[in-house]
């Protein structure tokens, strides 16, 4: 049995790039593995400090998550903040990590060209945080998208230089895990880059039918294919790649046909699409609804999910205590 970690920042609802690229995968492994899936709410204050909305945000993503199929009787969830102990193996994981290595990061370098005001320290050590996440556990699988592969590649980085320093075998290789097959990354609407929180170009798990039929329609396309076999733009690839992760087989080899025809009509694929897309998200939106209004069952989900990730976490902690030299008197 293997030991499964994931986790969403709670800076905003859950989008079908969030589902698609994450959260599907650890519902098809849940019962496999000894599995932790959490709300990094540490991680949101990177760039929303907002004491308003931390809580909403996390209730939020809360009843998303469990509405999206995880099964809080096999899975352990809980929210970051409610594990203490991540923050300590975060400040022994900083020790060991270099400052140029993290203003080396891709996702450092967005932030700081889309915040210049905030470059905040919490923000260049984003990825040890997500570190000592994935180590507080000694998680080696971690269902992701592709936007999180350089994290893990950091996250194994620190692992192997924490074991070369203390001559131990102790923290594992954590790996990005998709079933075998590459690590997605789902595309907006509006032509280009991914479907993200801040984009504002996302369809989200609690969107209502006619809003999801409305964004598809609107999605950027083009004037269409004039020959035979001619290459996609980037604005229709994405259509293309968003249908593939929701349509079956068949339809995708329909309309990749038509486009091939030059026969295609952007209308009917994106109507397609649209009814694809709310074949996946309206059963978890109606689970959504009721979930989210249960305060008893949510607060039960977090208090057993908290106990029980800090009872793992404390053990990582204890054993890194003493592989570092902290020790009792
Ligand atoms: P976050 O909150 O941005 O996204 C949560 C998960 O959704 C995936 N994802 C996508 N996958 C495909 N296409 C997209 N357009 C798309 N947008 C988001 C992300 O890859 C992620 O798997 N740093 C993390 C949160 C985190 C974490 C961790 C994740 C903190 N500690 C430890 C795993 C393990 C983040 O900001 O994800």
């Amino acid at each position: 049995m293997e030991t499964v970690l994931s986790g969403i920042r709670s800076t905003g609802n859950l989008h079908l790039g969030n589902y698609l690229g994450a959260l599907k995968n650890y519902v098809k492994m849940q019962h496999e593995n000894r599995c932790f899936f959490f709300i990094a709410d540490y991680h949101s204050l990177t760039t929303h400090p907002d004491p308003t909305q931390l809580h909403p945000n996390v209730h939020g993503v809360l009843a998303e998550y469990l509405a999206a199929g995880i099964d809080p009787e096999t899975a352990t969830i809980y929210i970051q903040s409610d594990v203490p102990q991540v923050a300590e193996l975060y400040l022994l994981l900083n020790m060991h990590a270099f400052v140029g290595e993290l203003e080396r990061t891709a996702s450092f370098k967005e932030k700081i060209r889309k915040h210049p005001d905030n470059v905040n320290a919490g923000l260049l050590t984003y990825p040890v945080l997500m570190a000592a996440d994935i180590l507080l556990h000694r998680a080696t699988k971690v269902p992701v998208g592709k936007d999180q592969e350089q994290h893990l590649e950091m996250t194994r980085r620190f692992a192997r230089r924490f074991n070369n320093i203390y001559g131990v075998e102790y923290f594992p290789e954590s790996m990005p895990y998709n079933f075998g097959a590459e690590l997605v990354k789902i595309p907006g609407l509006d032509g280009s880059g991914k479907m993200g929180k801040s984009e504002g170009n996302g369809i989200y798990l609690a969107d209502e039918d006619a809003a999801i039929r409305k964004k598809v329609m609107k999605a950027v396309t083009d004037s269409g294919p004039t020959e035979p076999d001619s290459p996609m733009t980037e604005c229709v690839r994405n259509i293309f790649t968003i249908l593939e992760a929701v349509s079956t087989p068949d339809t995708v080899d329909y309309f990749r046909e038509q486009y091939a025809t030059c026969r295609i009509r952007y209308g009917d694929l994106k109507k397609q699409l649209a009814e694809d897309i709310i074949r996946v998200v309206a059963p978890i939106r109606e689970r959504i609804k009721d979930i989210y209004n249960d305060s008893a069952y949510l607060s039960k989900v977090v208090r057993e999910g908290g106990e029980k990730a800090r009872e793992s976490a404390s053990e990582t902690v204890a054993e890194v205590r003493e592989i570092m030299g902290i020790r009792p008197f």
